[in-house]
C-alpha cells in the first residue's frame, strides 16, 4: 500500500514562505495528487480524478503536471493540457495551510509562460459556481467570465467558464488599448 505523506498545518509553514519549488510531478505523486483534488475540488461529487487518470497526464507529452513543493513535500499542483490554439487548466489545488502566500499565483505563472512560448495564447478553464475563492482568484490573475454552464459538474452543478489571453497585461482586458511604453 501506498504511504501519503502527512499533511502540513499552518504552523509548520512558515518557514516556507518564500521556498516554494515548482517541478513537474512525478509517477508516485499521483496517489497524493488524486487524493487532493478529491478533498479540496471535488467535494460532493464522484471523484473523477483517480491517481491512474492524473498519471495518464503526468505521461502525456502536452498535458503538464505541475507540483508545488516545500522541503519536498507536495503544497499543490496544477494539470494543463496544451492545444494549438487554447490550453486547458485540468486541476489546481493548493493545501490548506498553503494558501495565500502566492503559491497558485507561481504556478500559474509558470504554466502561462509556457504556454505563450509555445504560441498558445488563449487559457481556458472552468470552476464550480459556487467557489467564490477560485472565482476571485482568477479574476485577480485577470481571467474574466466567459458564461455559465448549467450541469457542467455530474449534472449536479453549474461551472463558470473563463479565459485569459496570456499575450495581455493581467489586470486588462483582451481589445482594450494598452498604455504606450
Ligand atoms: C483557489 C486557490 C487555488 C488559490 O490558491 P492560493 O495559493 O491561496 O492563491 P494565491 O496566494 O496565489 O492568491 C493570489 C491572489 O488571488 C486572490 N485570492 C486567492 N485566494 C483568495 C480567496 N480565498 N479569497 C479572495 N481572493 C483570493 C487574491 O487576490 C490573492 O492575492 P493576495 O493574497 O495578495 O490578496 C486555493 O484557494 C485552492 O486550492 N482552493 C481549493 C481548490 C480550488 O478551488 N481550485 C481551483 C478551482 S479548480
Amino acid at each position: 500500500m501506498c504511504e501519503l505523506p502527512p499533511t502540513r498545518y499552518a504552523w509548520d509553514v512558515d518557514d516556507y514562505r518564500d521556498d516554494y519549488r515548482l517541478e513537474p510531478a512525478r509517477l508516485a505523486d499521483a496517489p497524493r495528487l488524486a487524493t487532493m483534488s478529491h478533498e479540496f475540488v471535488e467535494v460532493g461529487l464522484r471523484p473523477a480524478w483517480s491517481a491512474s487518470r492524473i498519471t495518464w497526464h503526468i505521461r502525456h507529452p502536452e498535458s503538464i503536471v505541475l507540483t508545488a513543493r516545500a522541503a519536498g513535500v507536495i503544497s499543490g499542483f496544477a494539470i494543463m493540457r496544451y492545444a494549438d490554439d487554447v490550453a486547458h487548466l485540468n486541476l489546481l489545488a493548493i493545501d490548506t495551510p498553503h494558501r495565500r502566500r502566492g503559491v497558485a499565483r507561481r504556478v500559474m505563472t509558470w504554466l502561462e509562460e509556457t504556454a505563450f512560448t509555445a504560441g498558445t495564447f488563449i487559457i481556458g478553464l472552468e470552476l464550480r459556481a459556487t467557489n467564490d475563492a477560485a472565482y476571485a482568484f482568477y479574476s485577480a490573475l485577470g481571467y474574466r467570465e466567459l458564461g455559465r454552464v448549467p450541469g457542467y459538474y455530474q449534472g449536479i452543478e453549474p461551472a463558470i467558464r473563463m479565459a485569459r489571453d496570456v499575450r495581455t497585461a493581467r489586470g486588462t482586458t483582451p481589445g482594450m488599448r494598452q498604455p504606450a511604453p
